[in-house]
């Protein structure tokens, strides 16, 4: 299939999803991808660097199945749900600390770093953990959707990189929620990228900040900004764990073997313990072909990486920004909620399974 079928099939199962009023006539069937009239090939990208076979045949249900009641839409075979498996209760914990740190990572834009920083760190301060974010984005959403007015702060994480003798624990906000607190940022980290070209051991500067405060938590997660420059790097330096939020896009397929060079080369030179410790699919839509299929080459790619737990496409995310709460708390009962939490749990798992 040429990209621009892709664009095609993607364009108009994306209208199908929004819900764009747009009548369709009462029994037609669902638009399928084959038969779509050949577009110009024009502009096909080149195929990204990393090696994705062909996604694996559809499994057809065994024909011994109990004929069930016609379903009012078509069933489709979703990759994510195929791989779910019941995920166990974390323990709970008696102490506290040393901190697991956890970039959020990825060099696009608008994937989901922010929003799922904001809400794994909920989940897992629900199931008892103390969690510290960190935001390191010059943007400030990550302090923006907790309600912390980082645009007025005086001192802020920049401080800390820049200054002698600033105490990382003196700038630390708590959040609404218990055992979640932030180290915030504004504007103001956007002249560290600079100013730390000059300095000595400039890619350690983020790891020194959080020396002091790694033993008061269980996790730390650090929100990078949209780019691998310097400051990214010092995140990638001072953690153990990457999370990759992901959108199921083709050209992300891309940007996940930059990334994964750029991880790899900070492993070499930096930090020997750095690890991908999962890939999230984000803003993942089963009803799209699209996102179906990315997702499954994703998973052919990164195997286990790849987390099991995906967050759908839901206009909640938005507003809890405005609201500035986590959606855990803001909007408990609902699928994105459920999602996150089920993400807290799986990486409990992963990293109780790491010992
Ligand atoms: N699963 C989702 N479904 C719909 N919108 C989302 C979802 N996750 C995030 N968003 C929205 O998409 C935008 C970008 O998300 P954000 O977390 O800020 O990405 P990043 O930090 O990677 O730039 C925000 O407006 C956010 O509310
Ligand atoms: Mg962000």
């Amino acid at each position: 299939m040429s990209h621009s079928d892709r664009a095609e099939i993607e364009g108009r199962e994306y209208r199908m999803t929004i819900g764009t009023p747009e009548p369709e006539p009462i029994g037609t069937p669902e638009p399928e991808p084959i038969g779509t009239p050949e577009p110009e090939p024009i502009g096909t990208p080149p195929l990204p660097p990393i090696s994705l076979p062909e996604p694996a045949p559809t499994p057809t249900p065994p024909p011994s199945a109990p004929a069930a009641e016609p379903k009012p839409t078509r069933r489709i075979a979703d990759p994510a749900r195929e791989r779910r498996v019941d995920l166990p209760e974390p323990a709970p914990i008696d102490r506290h600390g040393p901190a697991r740190v956890i970039a959020l990572c990825n060099q696009k834009g608008g994937v989901g770093k922010t929003t799922t920083t904001i809400n794994l760190g909920a989940g897992l301060a629900l199931f008892g953990r103390r969690v510290l974010l960190v935001d390191f984005d010059p943007q400030g959403a990550l302090s923006v959707g907790l309600a912390v007015p980082a645009h007025e702060l005086e001192r802020t994480i920049y401080n800390l990189l820049m200054e002698r003798g600033a105490e990382t624990r003196d700038l630390i906000h708590r959040t609404s929620v218990p055992g979640l607190d932030l180290l915030p940022s504004n504007i103001d980290l956007s002249a560290a990228e600079v100013q730390l070209v000059g300095e000595v051991a400039r890619e350690q500067a983020l790891a020194r900040v959080l020396r002091g405060v790694v033993a008061d938590y269980d996790y730390v997660l650090i929100d990078c900004q949209p780019s691998l420059g310097l400051l990214t790097v010092n995140a990638l330096t001072a953690a153990q764990g990457v999370i990759i939020p992901l959108e199921c896009e083709f050209f992300s397929l891309r940007g996940v073997a930059l990334l994964r060079d750029t991880i790899e080369k900070v492993r070499d030179r930096l930090n020997p313990d750095l690890e991908i410790q999962g890939i999230l699919a984000t803003m993942y839509d089963p009803r799209t072909v699209h996102n179906r299929e990315v997702f499954a080459r994703v998973v052919e790619a990164f195997d286990d990486v790849v987390f099991q737990t995906v967050i759908a496409r839901t206009v909640r995310f938005p507003e809890t920004t405005v609201v500035g709460e986590p959606i855990l708390t803001w909007a408990p009962g609902s699928p994105g909620a459920v999602a996150y939490r089920d993400l807290a749990k799986e990486l409990l798992a992963r990293d109780a399974a790491r010992g």
